[in-house]
């Protein structure tokens, strides 16, 4: 396992962990906007999607991988940031930002605004301790579910302090993914100049489909246009 520890303790080693998991946290965000974006056909359907989440056997494993993929990414990242401290210890008199743009100054910060968005939304959307109004999925003792996934997204979202909550979240999302995508390019190869405006502006549009489709679904709650049935 030296391999592994000297790929590890390497910087493009961590760079490329942060990369490979990022990918997978992206490709989880887009399925997720999928999924949820059922929510415009009716609690039926919607109720159905979760039921067969839910009941599905890769649920756990999914799980497991996910938390897996976050603990990789957030990990990687504070090695990288503290090996970057290190190396420069006393700090810059004045920070003089290759890159100006807003989002490559706010990555750390962001990443600790989805931190806390994806705690509390654990606690509301899928534990329900946050949620006044939380109901969980139950068995009709023959393997099928009941769920009410509509009901407590519905009912949860409908508060106008939570859904500005869930969009403040979903801005920190798509800037975060706006650089995040283009620099995993980068990291995995793709850093060739010929194909680095691609690059761009393939993260900038996917970040700003994820922000847009996941503040749609927020909006149209607690604008009324999605109501409890
Ligand atoms: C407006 C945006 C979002 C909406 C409307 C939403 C909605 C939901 C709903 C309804 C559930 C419960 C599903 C069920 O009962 O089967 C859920 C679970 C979850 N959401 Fe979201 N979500 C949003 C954004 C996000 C984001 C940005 C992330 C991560 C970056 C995320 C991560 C998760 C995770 C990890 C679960 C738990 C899935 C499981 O049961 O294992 N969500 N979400």
């Amino acid at each position: 396992m030296t391999w592994l520890k000297q790929f590890l303790s390497s910087s493009i080693g961590l760079k490329i962990v942060m990369a490979l998991s990022g990918l997978g946290l992206f490709g989880f965000v887009i399925a997720h906007m999928l999924g949820n974006l059922q929510v415009f056909l009716g609690a039926e359907k919607f109720n159905a999607y979760a039921a067969m989440m839910q009941g599905n056997p890769l649920l756990w494993p999914a799980r497991i991988g996910l938390l897996g993929m976050i603990f990789a990414h957030m990990g990687s990242a504070a090695a990288l940031v503290l090996r970057s401290n290190k190396a420069r210890p006393t700090g810059y008199k004045s920070h003089q930002w290759l890159s100006g743009s807003y989002a490559v100054r706010t990555m750390r910060f962001g990443g600790l605004v989805l931190l806390a968005f994806i705690v509390y939304h654990l606690l509301h959307m899928t534990v329900g301790t946050a949620h006044g109004e939380f109901r969980h999925c139950m068995s009709d003792g023959a393997g099928g579910l009941t769920c009410f996934a509509y009901q407590n997204l519905v009912s949860g979202l409908m508060n106008p302090a939570v859904a500005s909550a869930y969009i403040v979240a979903q801005v920190a999302l798509g800037l975060h993914l706006a650089h995040g995508v283009w620099s995993l390019c980068r990291t995995l190869g793709l850093g060739n100049p010929r194909y680095d405006l691609l690059a761009r502006r393939a993260a900038l549009s996917f970040g700003g489909l994820i922000t847009a489709g996941n503040c749609a679904i927020a909006i149209a709650i607690v604008a009324g246009l999605v109501k409890l049935p």
